[in-house]
């Protein structure tokens, strides 16, 4: 017969059942604990120690770096050394089940971690992180399904691998671009590529993920399972987890050449260049199987050391003849220099010269960029962009050296059919991305302002050229100094939503280091004082 407890003894009891409970748990260290909100990396933290305490934890295949690894330098190089994360320990999991095992230790240790796969994210927030990459390159299978409509793919898979991969056996999918870029880091922010006018972007093709949480837990993301969770994985997934594998659509391969052509044209011609480029795209009616055109101003010496070119490529999906339909425009505006063929899909990266071993892939380079989403090309704009290249490239000929500015242009009906609430990513009435990207040298910081000066100079002229648009900047070409509505959308309910579901997924902000939308907070030497540049550069590097 149980006796009524006063409620005073009560509280007494569940107390003493609190502190037995804790103290259970901690001798047990079965469970994450979140000593402070903002973990601080363990002073001691190295290799040999990471090793003892947590690698008999994890599978055989399992391979734990330190700075004095050989292999180190290679496995934590990156695409822009501007703000590189500050790596003390790599672990590399063997298999999928090893993640969430290293999240909890990292946990337990108040150590961070963060999630490496291509090496290319580009935002100074990244710049904020000290701690333990967790390398995701030994999970690269493919598993394509009997009904042979999707695949799974583990985390550390690459836009490359992918297209190579699925072609040999009949198939493509939604990719980046470049052969190089993880298919992740890509998708997570919605991933543009060559398919994305017939399919979609790759979040629209997305079907279900397996996902560690800040806390170690490994959860199934898809429809019917945290489908909130879902939404916001596809556009803002790099704050939400770490996707170790994941489901998504493949279509059967199609033509089985696709056709390229390239120009180079000198800037006398960017009027007619640009105009031929508006009637192509036609606001956002591209034809879907002229899949992707790209083009550079850059100083090209053999051309001229001041004048730079215009150099073009465009990508169809099908024969010459259909393509080259298509491009009479340009074929009619005097070229520098040209070169065509029909090649299979795998070598349309090559072609375009962003195949794994291109110029644009390599990394190592210290690098200051910008961006902006456009729905039409401003000639006027263009023009003020060009010319104020030719006049860096007198006065700072060491600068203009190592400046691309790069605009894109995709076929973009797959990503309009979409209904741009169903995901975070917000921008799909952006036909074109533009990115900014000067090489400079690591120690000149005279140069560097100049870089950075110059940098928002094109974006703003991007912008201003388009009076009626909001500045849209694509996550995964920001640099990390945006405000943070026109990375994630200017309507309020999208980042609302996105910091609602942050506090229920990932209460301790445990991923916070790729354009956070919960930011870091204050007092830690990072705040968020206003840079020098028109007060939209913060300061991460502190
Ligand atoms: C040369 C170049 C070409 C590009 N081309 C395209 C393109 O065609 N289309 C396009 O959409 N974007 C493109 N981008 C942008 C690209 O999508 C981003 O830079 C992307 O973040 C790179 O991913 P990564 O794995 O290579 O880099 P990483 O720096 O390794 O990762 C970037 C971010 O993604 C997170 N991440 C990586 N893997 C996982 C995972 N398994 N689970 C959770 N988080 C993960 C990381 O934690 C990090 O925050 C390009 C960038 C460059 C530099
Ligand atoms: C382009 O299309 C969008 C709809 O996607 C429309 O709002 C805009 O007015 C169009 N712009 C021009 C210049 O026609
Ligand atoms: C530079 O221009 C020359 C001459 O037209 C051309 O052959 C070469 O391919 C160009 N190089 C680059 C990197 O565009
Ligand atoms: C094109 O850009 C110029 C220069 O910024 C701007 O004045 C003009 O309004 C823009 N034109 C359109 C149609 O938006």
């Amino acid at each position: 017969m149980r006796t009524p407890v006063s409620p005073a003894r009560g509280r007494l009891a569940t107390a003493l059942l609190l502190v037995f409970v804790y103290l259970n748990l901690a001798a047990a260290v079965s469970v994450p604990r979140y000593p402070e909100l903002e973990a601080r990396t363990r002073a001691d933290l190295d290799a040999n120690t990471v090793r003892r305490e947590l690698g008999s934890r994890l599978s055989p295949g399992t391979l734990i770096f330190g700075p004095n690894d050989e292999q180190f330098l290679t496995i934590t190089a990156r695409w822009n050394t501007f703000a590189p994360p500050q790596i003390q320990v790599v672990v590399q999991p063997g298999t999928e089940a090893d993640v969430s095992k290293i999240v909890k230790y990292c946990n337990q240790n108040s150590i961070d971690f963060l999630a490496t796969n291509g090496g290319h994210g580009n935002s100074a927030s990244l710049g904020t992180f000290t701690g333990v990459q967790i390398s995701m390159a030994s999970l690269r299978t493919i598993t394509i399904q009997p009904n042979q409509k999707s695949a799974w793919f583990q985390g550390g898979v690459y836009g490359g691998l992918v297209t190579k991969y699925l072609w040999e056996r009949g198939f493509v999918t939604t990719t980046g671009s470049c052969d190089c870029v993880g298919l992740l880091g890509a998708a997570l922010g919605g991933g543009h590529g060559r398919h994305e006018g017939l399919y979609g972007m790759v979040v629209d093709n997305l079907l279900q993920l397996n996902v560690v949480l800040g806390d170690g837990r490994a959860i199934r993301v898809s429809p019917t399972s945290h489908p909130d969770l879902l939404w916001a994985m596809k556009g803002a997934g790099h704050n939400f987890g770490i996707v170790t594998s994941f489901e998504l659509n493949i279509f059967p391969r199609g033509p089985d050449t696709w056709h390229y052509h390239n120009y180079i044209w000198t800037g006398a011609h960017l009027e007619p260049v640009f105009a031929a480029l508006n009637r192509l795209h036609n606001n956002g009616s591209t034809p879907v199987n002229m899949a992707l055109n790209f083009g550079f101003f850059f100083l090209n010496a053999t051309v001229s050391p001041t004048d730079p070119i215009l150099s073009w490529t465009f990508a169809y999906r099908g024969p010459a003849q259909a393509a080259e339909a298509l491009l009479a425009d340009f074929n009619a505006i005097p070229a520098v220099h040209t070169d065509q063929n029909d090649v299979p899909y795998p070598s349309v990266s090559k072609a375009q010269a962003n195949a794994e071993d291109d110029f644009i892939c390599q990394k190592g380079s210290k690098r200051v960029t910008s961006t902006a989403g456009l729905q039409t090309y401003n000639l006027t704009a263009e023009r003020l962009i060009y010319d104020a290249f030719r006049a860096r490239a007198v006065a700072h000929p060491a600068l203009a050296a190592g400046v691309g500015i790069l605009h894109e242009g995709y076929s973009t009906a797959g990503v309009d059919a979409r209904n741009p609430d169903e995901t975070a990513y917000p921008f799909r009435s952006d036909h074109h991305l533009m990115l900014f990207n000067a090489v400079v040298p690591p120690n000149d910081p005279v140069l560097e302002e100049l870089a950075w000066e110059w940098a928002e100079e094109v974006r703003d002229m991007w912008n201003a050229g388009q009076p009626a648009r909001a500045e849209n900047n694509y996550v995964n070409y920001a640099n990390g100094y945006e405000e943070l509505e026109t990375v994630y959308g200017r309507e309020p309910w999208r980042l609302a939503r996105l910091r609602a579901l942050k506090e229920k997924y990932d209460p301790q902000n445990r991923f916070r280091f790729y354009n956070p939308i919960v930011e870091p907070r204050e007092g830690k030497g990072k705040g968020k004082g206003k840079g020098k540049g028109k007060g939209k550069r913060r300061s991460f590097q502190g």
